[in-house]
């Protein structure tokens, strides 16, 4: 897909069907996260492929979020190999770099996609037995929405680019 379409045609899906993912897909979503760019190229990503019922019932347990997609990437950062300086550290941009790219990567491959932030960090952790340093930054349920599966009205309301931007 040419990228202008890409990023006009992404939209959140909130309602998937059970159909799964070729593997081959999914890796090259992952692959696609590996290419971005990190704070002095650190990689602090970790990101945990959840596809199992048992995997898919810990993320349910931690969001309501999942919308019954097939597959839950989560993408997590090590606090102790992000670049940092003093209390600032660049591990939640990171990460948010490397699930942009994974995201757009997945409509790219038509595969129906969402960025979730709305989860319970302690229950993840836990579920998945992350260690102290690992911090979850988001979900991504990928699959393939239903028919009935349109973009939110949220979706349609940009602000003009007036309101944001400012030259100088
Ligand atoms: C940082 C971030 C967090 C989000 N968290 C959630 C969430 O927890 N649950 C949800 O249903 N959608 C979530 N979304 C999706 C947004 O609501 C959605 O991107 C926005 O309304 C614009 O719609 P669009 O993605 O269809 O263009 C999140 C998006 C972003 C970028």
């Amino acid at each position: 897909m040419e990228f202008e379409k890409v990023i006009r045609e992404r939209f959140s899906a909130r309602k998937f069907k059970n159909d799964l993912i070729d593997e081959d897909k999914i890796n090259k979503i992952l692959e696609a996260g590996n290419l971005a760019p990190t704070a002095k190229n650190n990689q602090p990503q970790k990101i945990y492929v959840v596809k199992s019922k048992d995997g898919l019932e810990k993320i349910d347990k931690a969001s309501p979020c999942r919308y019954k997609a097939p597959v839950c990437l989560i993408v997590a950062s090590d606090k102790n190999i992000a670049w940092s300086k003093g209390t600032y550290s660049t591990f939640e941009m990171d990460a948010y770099i490397v699930a942009t790219h994974m995201m757009l990567e997945a409509t790219n491959l038509g595969v129906d996609n969402i960025w979730i932030e709305m989860f319970d960090k302690n229950i993840l952790k836990q579920e998945f037995n992350m260690d102290e340093n690992i911090e979850p930054i988001c979900l991504i349920p990928l699959g393939y929405r239903t028919d009935d599966c349109k973009p939110s009205p949220m979706h349609n309301s940009r602000k003009d680019l007036s309101e944001i931007v400012e030259y100088k």
